[in-house]
């Protein structure tokens, strides 16, 4: 588990969001006819309801660009002067190069240096804390962060134990100094645990794929999940990830205005807003509309939230995740 480790130079805050949804929706219903399942299973199991699928020719870099766009005008920096781009991705264009390399070709920042971070559904506030220390220390003057998803292409759509859970989606947000005493991210918590990594992986399309010579059958490139180990992981990590990322920012669960968490299933949100004793209506949920859209989730869930007006300048939000890995993270932020 790495903390919020020294204070940095220069406090950084997020200076605009930016989020893309696929056009396509796929409801529960039309899953119905897709693999043994219903809509009364999957609403009441995970609350999901619908979610969006990329196009065909619509890969995760044109998502994740169209999110980077609408970030970066909010924010006011012209992508020309963007001077670092971080992808979050476990669904990247091609393995090699990053996701990114495409982004910064595709929104025409082409000072920046760019690449991707693999940390499942806490991919973005992976990038999050990567980026605020980059531009807290004063190395870059400013930072791009994107999470972004073409989960579709890697679920088996004959799988009911997964397929009902994903969906395709893009968030970004702008980082830069806070120089005029305004908001700030607080406090970061971040967390990794390899030995669970078999709980939930995409088994093929790695250098361990092919299998090795001796006959055995190539692994499948497709997302695999122990889902009730997961759930249980998912909820103690993301408690203690909260628990954590609140005391490095120097708060109480009490100071804290919304949480907006990892949009995985709807039981688990439950189950950790009632371990932290926290208000269930100043939690932010969109999770029946899109489905767990990995690292993308977080990040489109606080576009939304900002563009909604649920965030007002001084209010404190917990961001917090849990994905493949095992990761987890947290992120206080003050707006
Ligand atoms: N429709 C109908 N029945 C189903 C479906 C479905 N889509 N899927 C599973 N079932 C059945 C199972 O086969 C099982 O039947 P059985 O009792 O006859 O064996 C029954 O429903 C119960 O299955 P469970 O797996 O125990 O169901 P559970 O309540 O645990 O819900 C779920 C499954 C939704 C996957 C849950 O475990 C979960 O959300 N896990 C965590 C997933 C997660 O958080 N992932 C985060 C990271 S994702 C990332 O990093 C990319």
């Amino acid at each position: 588990m790495s903390a919020n480790g020294p204070s940095l130079p220069l406090p950084v805050r997020i200076a605009g969001t930016g989020s893309y949804l696929p056009e396509r929706v796929l409801s529960n219903g039309e899953l119905e006819k897709m693999v043994e399942t219903s809509d009364e299973w999957i609403a009441a199991r995970t609350g999901i309801r619908e979610r969006r699928i990329a196009a065909e020719g619509e890969f995760t870099s044109h998502m994740a660009s169209e999110a980077a766009r609408r970030a970066l005008e909010q924010s006011g920096v012209p992508a020309s002067e963007i001077e670092l781009i971080i992808v979050a991705t476990i669904t990247p264009d091609t393995l090699t190069p990053a996701t990114a390399c495409y982004v910064q070709q595709q929104i025409g920042a082409l000072r920046a240096v760019a690449f991707d971070v693999s940390a499942a559904c806490s991919g973005f506030l992976y990038a999050m804390e990567l980026a605020r220390h980059a531009v807290g220390a004063g190395a870059f003057r400013n930072a791009l962060i994107v999470g972004a998803e073409k989960l579709s292409a890697f679920v088996d759509w004959s799988d009911r134990n997964t397929c009902v859970l994903f969906g395709d989606g893009a968030g970004a947000a702008v980082l830069v100094p806070s120089t005029n005493g305004g908001g700030r991210i607080l406090a970061t918590t971040l967390g990794t645990d390899g030995a669970q990594a078999e709980l939930l992986n995409i088994p093929g399309g790695g250098s361990a794929c092919p299998a090795p010579p001796g006959g055995a059958a190539p692994r499948p490139a497709v997302l695999a999940m122990q889902g009730r180990e997961v759930f249980k992981h998912a909820v103690n990590a993301m408690r203690q990830a909260a628990i954590d990322g609140i005391a490095a920012a120097g708060l109480d669960i009490g100071d804290i205005d919304l949480i907006i968490p990892h949009q995985a299933n709807l039981r688990i949100i439950d189950a950790i807003v009632e371990r932290l004793d926290f208000r269930r209506e100043n939690v932010f949920i969109n999770l029946d509309r899109y489905g767990n859209t990995s690292a993308a989730a977080v990040a489109i869930a606080l576009d939304e939230a900002n563009r909604q007006g649920r965030v007002a300048p001084g209010d404190r939000i917990l961001l917090v995740a849990f994905g493949a890995g095992l990761t987890w993270a947290s992120a206080v932020v003050e707006w």
